[in-house]
């Protein structure tokens, strides 16, 4: 996680100092994107993606919902919006969590860790999600276990995430600038590092279209909105998120990178979900 170091350049929306453009998983790039994408989303295909993450799901204000690595909070105040449940976020970068409570005071937000999601939170939950923030986490599979611990019996799981589909192909993509902790995620190994983690019935859907139509339309938007970011953010952010954007539609065109929807339900065996690997 990048940290905030004050810089001249201007700081956006709100009054926190400007993180360097090094990164976007900072405050000030989810400021930046919610500018581009019209909502406080760091993900792509703003609500067409939520709309396709919670696909046929019954409007149900009561359901217990734990948004994973929630960031500046819209797609759970979304979420929320749409009567789908109660959210709760947990967020790892403490400026990001800060920003979710400010623009979304109606959404709880937990500052934590998935990796240790248990110490920040109680459960039961009966839908846990995560809207491109699996891939950030290091220990992916103790991210698993500790959502399991936090599920009710039968909570489903969802996920929209970035794939590696070509295996090792996503290396280099990875390795660039800011993205030194990217892990998309392996779609075939998926089902057996769920199913270690206490999930079942395990879905895995190919989204690279959809990414690659939403990436494109991304581009364009920043193109568009160019004077609006340097106003905002400096004309070194806008060169920035021109790039990164640019590169991530060339690795999903080039089959570097991917993305996937997956469902899971909680089930299997608590106990030896907790203890994790033997
Ligand atoms: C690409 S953003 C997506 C944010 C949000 N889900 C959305 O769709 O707008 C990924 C988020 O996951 C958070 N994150 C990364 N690793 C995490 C972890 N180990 N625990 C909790 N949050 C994490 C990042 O700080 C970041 O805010």
């Amino acid at each position: 996680m990048t940290t905030g170091r004050a810089t001249s350049a201007p700081a956006g929306r709100g009054d926190a100092p400007a993180d360097p453009p090094t990164a976007m998983d900072n405050a000030t790039g989810k400021r930046l994107l919610a500018l581009v994408r019209d909502g406080d989303y760091a993900h792509p295909g703003e609500e067409e993606a939520n709309r396709l993450l919670f696909a046929g799901l019954s409007a149900s204000p009561a359901r217990r919902v734990l948004d994973a690595g929630c960031g500046a909070g819209g797609t759970a105040a979304w979420v929320q919006a749409q009567g789908l449940g109660a959210v709760t976020g947990v967020e790892v970068d403490p400026a990001t969590a800060r920003l979710a409570r400010e623009r979304h005071p109606e959404v709880t937000v937990v500052e934590g860790d998935l990796q240790a999601a248990g110490r920040v939170l109680a459960g039961p939950f009966d839908l846990i999600y995560a809207m491109t923030a699996i891939y950030a986490v290091g220990d992916q599979a103790a991210a698993f276990r500790e959502l399991a611990m936090l599920a009710a019996p039968d909570a489903e799981l969802r996920l929209l995430e970035y794939s590696a589909p070509e295996g090792d192909r996503a290396g280099a993509f990875c390795g660039g600038l800011g993205r030194g902790r990217w892990r998309p995620l392996r779609p075939r190994e998926l089902p057996t590092t769920l199913a270690a983690a206490g999930w079942t019935s395990v879905r895995v859907c190919d989204l690279r279209p959809e990414f690659v139509l939403w990436y494109r339309r991304l581009n364009e938007r920043i193109a568009a909105r160019r004077a609006a970011i340097v106003r905002d953010f400096g004309a070194e952010w806008h060169a920035f998120v021109a790039d990164e954007y640019a590169g991530m539609l060339e690795a999903i065109r080039a089959g570097g990178l991917g993305g996937i929807l997956v469902r899971a339900r909680r089930g299997g065996d608590l106990e030896s979900a907790a203890r994790g690997p033997a």
